[in-house]
């Protein structure tokens, strides 16, 4: 009988050598004490969505510029990536971070301030309350085709999406508005995003 085979390699799903600019973001995060930076599976995904657009490509919640990295790594020529921070210390030392970098643009101020840089062609949603508040407003800011990711989900299989018992109302609405296609990818085993595509 042959001994079960046990796999040694480590689980990689990407080199581990992270892009230069990637990891100044992280260094800020680190100095800052920032704990809520995207994770390295989230920012690999949102490059990987960033090298299929054109245009603008917007983020709410710039945090330490880890997502805002991730997007400017991929961006095709002729994008640019604008993100909003409300925090002015935060929305500075990015600003610094990216200072030779002229398609990215670090706005100071509340995420609603987006608007003004619309339509995108990747929304990247990063703050809470932005995230809960409603569909609608995203469908005036993601242009036809373009599609929207929210962040920091727990993985759920049921319908109606739950969590912390109770109905996710923020997911359930993503998932039964006409106005995009969305899907719920899991990033590792314990966190998810969703991707809405805008009709
Ligand atoms: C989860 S962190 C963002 C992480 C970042 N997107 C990344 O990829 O690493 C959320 C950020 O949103 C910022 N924030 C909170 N409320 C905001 C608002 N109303 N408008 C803009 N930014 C906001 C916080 O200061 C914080 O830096």
């Amino acid at each position: 009988m042959l001994d079960a085979v046990v796999c040694e390699t480590p689980v990689m799903t990407a080199p581990s050598d992270l892009p230069p600019i990637v990891s100044r973001a992280l260094d800020l995060s680190r100095r800052r004490g920032f704990v809520t930076s995207s994770r390295l599976e989230t920012g690999r995904l949102l490059a990987a969505l960033a090298a299929s657009r054109s245009g603008t490509l917007g983020e709410c919640g710039t945090g330490c510029g880890v997502g805002a990295a991730w997007l400017s790594t991929a961006a095709r020529e002729g994008s640019r990536v604008v993100t909003a921070e409300v925090d002015p210390d935060l929305a500075d030392a990015v600003a610094e971070i990216f200072a030779d970098d002229p398609r990215v643009e670090v706005m100071n101020g509340d995420w609603s301030s987006l608007r003004d840089r619309a339509p995108f062609s990747l929304l990247f949603l990063d703050v809470r309350e932005a995230k809960a508040s409603g569909v609608d407003t995203f469908a005036e800011l993601v242009g036809p085709g373009g599609i929207a990711v929210l962040d920091d989900f727990t993985p759920c299989a049921s319908w109606p999406p739950m969590y912390d018992g109770r109905v996710d109302v923020t997911r359930q609405q993503w998932f039964t508005d006409d106005r995009f296609t969305t899907v719920e990818v899991m990033v590792t085993s314990d966190a998810a995003v969703l991707i809405a595509a805008r009709h």
